[in-house]
Parts: structure tokens; sequence; C-alpha cells
């Protein structure tokens, strides 16, 4: 199935980018920071959602307007899908909220889940995953696999803020039907499958080691 990357060009999101991955930068800055690229982001990610003409009444007249045809399901992956989450709420509002938690083993790189939180019906909402990092790609995968499983419908949008060659590869080989939205496409993973350049691991650098 595709896996189509879009890699946002854009110098806000660039500026913000280069203080999530700068190592001094303190965990609230980091916060903002993060939070600033996931709005730009889901600004394009939600770009082409559907949306059905309604008449409006203004003061002075009555006119066209549209509202969104299904309101979309929100997932972030915890812990670190957390930090784009009010981004999410304050551009859907209405969107409904479903949790994951993922932790990757330190040793084999296999995604470990913790949480699975979802909306009882997905019908046709578009499916949107919050997870700043894609390194290997098994969290996503997993991830995106439990949403099919419960219903959801691709291609699901995903925004990371990073993603890995090597993550997008792997998901390539599986049916999951993606688009993925990104800040950038960094160079490589390293022997510990961090992403490098990278930014470190993103939810630490939020919430603390754990
Ligand atoms: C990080 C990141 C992704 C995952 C990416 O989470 O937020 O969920 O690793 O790695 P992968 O593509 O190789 O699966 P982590 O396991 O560090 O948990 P955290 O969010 O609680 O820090």
């Amino acid at each position: 199935m595709p896996v189509v990357v879009h890699v946002l060009d854009h110098p806000v999101a660039a500026a913000a980018l280069t203080k999530v991955r700068d190592e001094t930068t303190p965990n609230n800055v980091f916060r903002q920071e993060l939070e600033r690229i996931g709005t730009l982001l889901l600004v394009e990610a939600t770009r082409a959602l559907p949306t059905n003409q309604v008449s409006v009444r203004t003061p002075l007249t009555t006119t066209t307007g549209h509202v969104l045809t299904h309101q979309p399901v929100v997932v972030p992956v915890l812990r670190a899908g957390l930090g784009f989450l009010n981004a999410a709420q304050v551009l859907l509002p209405g969107a409904d909220v479903g949790f994951i938690g993922i932790s990757r083993d330190e040793v084999t790189f296999e995604p470990k889940p913790y949480v699975n939180k979802l909306p009882e019906t997905f019908e046709d909402r578009v499916c949107i995953v919050l997870d700043p990092m894609l390194a290997t790609g098994g969290s996503l995968a997993h991830t995106c696999t439990l949403l099919v499983d419960a219903g959801a419908k691709g291609p699901i949008i995903v925004v990371c803020a990073l993603v890995a060659p090597e993550g997008i590869a792997t998901l390539r080989t599986t049916d999951l039907d993606l688009v993925i939205y990104t800040a950038s496409m960094d160079e490589r993973l390293n022997e510990h499958a961090f992403i490098v350049p990278g930014l470190g691991d993103a939810g630490d650098r939020q919430f603390g080691a754990a």
C-alpha cells in the first residue's frame, strides 16, 4: 500500500525544529517549539479534509459556508505524541481523541504496547496519528495496525516532527495506507536506532527521563 511522505518547507517550522534539535533547549521551550511544529504540520495535514456547504447568516446577509463532513479521530502515541495534542485540539475542537501507549524496547527496538483506548467506532472519520519521532517505524506500524483492526479506514494521516529513511522503507513493506507529514527527513538511524541528527528522545525532553 502507498506510504506518501510530505516534508514541510516552512521557515517558521525550520526555526522551531532548530530549537528542538538544540541540546541546550530546556524542556519548557522544547514543548513550546514542538507544539509550534505540530500546528504547522497539522495545518497541512488537514488541508484535504472533506467539507459540506452550509448556509450562514451574517449580520448583513446570508452566505455560503462550510463545515467538516466528519470530525476526525486524533490519536497521540504516548508519551511523546502528547506534545502535538493541544495543537490538534485547537485546530480540530470537535475531534475525538484515542490513546495508544507504546514504549520501544531499548535492546530489541520492538514496540511494547501498554495503552489502547480508542473510540468505539470510526465509520468514515479520518484518523490522524501524532508522534514526533518515526525511527524504525515499529511503533507507528503497531499503532496503525491497531487502528485498522479497530475499524479505521485508510489513508491514515500521520504527523511526525522527524522521520528516518529506514522507518519509511520499513513501512513501505507493510499493508498500511499512510500519508505522513513531517518537518524533516533526517539522515539515518544510529546503532541504537536513534534518529541522526535528530533531537534525542522526544518523550524525555518533554516530560523527563522515564
Ligand atoms: C519514541 C517515539 C516513537 C518511537 C519511535 O517513543 O516517540 O513513539 O520511539 O521509534 P520507532 O519508530 O523505532 O518505533 P519512546 O519509545 O521513546 O517512548 P516515549 O514517547 O514514552 O518517550
